[in-house]
């Protein structure tokens, strides 16, 4: 039988127990505090890159021109300016103009000056801020032709690729008597 000292003892060590659980949680918290982050989650490694490569991030292509034409190879790019831009340019000296005007010397010729071409508004604008086509602007022009002159005439999506763009611009720079000097870095 249990008597009311026994159930006392036991009711005591109950007690005793659980006060002694109570303690260890507030003790264990103060040990063992983690504070809570700002922003939950993790940062991942790949946010910043992703930032970095949005559209419309840079207007300007990311590699220097410079760089770009150090690594071409005219040769290649003879044949994807063939391929690429050929159904609507000549490359020759005195060839004339087809879709678009002919391609001979056009690295630092004034932007939109082959007489008698009807050009798009948007470039007759850049040839006034611009002036010439700089190794520069034929960069960012066949990077993205709308993204350069947003009205242009030029049917062509652009050549995204750098090594390829690079190719091109080094086969541009070739059609001419006297090729323009390399920009320096
Ligand atoms: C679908 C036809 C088409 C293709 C493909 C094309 N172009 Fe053109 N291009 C044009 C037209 C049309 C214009 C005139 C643009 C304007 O007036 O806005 C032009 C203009 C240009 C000009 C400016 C000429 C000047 O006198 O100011 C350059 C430079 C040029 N193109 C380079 C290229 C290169 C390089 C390629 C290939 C990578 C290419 N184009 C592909 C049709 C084309």
């Amino acid at each position: 039988m249990m008597d009311s000292f026994e159930f006392n003892k036991i009711a005591g060590a109950v007690l005793g127990a659980l006060l002694f659980l109570m303690g260890l949680g507030i003790f264990s918290n103060a040990v063992f505090h983690a504070p809570k982050p700002k922003i939950a989650g993790y940062d991942l490694p790949a946010a910043e890159a992703a930032v970095a490569a949005a559209p419309g991030a840079a207007a300007a292509p990311a590699t220097p021109v410079a760089e770009l034409l150090a690594k071409a190879d005219p040769a290649k790019g003879a044949a994807t300016a063939k391929a690429a831009c050929g159904v609507c340019h000549n490359f020759e000296q005195g060839a004339g103009v087809k879709q678009g005007p002919t391609l001979y010397g056009i690295v630092n010729r004034p932007i939109a000056s082959t007489p008698g071409f009807a050009y798009s508004s948007s470039l007759v604008e850049k040839a006034k801020t611009d002036k010439q086509w700089t190794f520069e602007a034929l960069n960012a022009f066949i990077v993205n032709p709308k993204g350069y002159a947003n009205n242009t005439k030029m049917a062509y999506a652009g050549e995204k690729a750098d090594g390829r763009r690079g190719d091109i611009l080094a086969y541009l720079r070739s059609l001419d008597a006297s090729p323009a000097p390399l920009p320096a870095k």
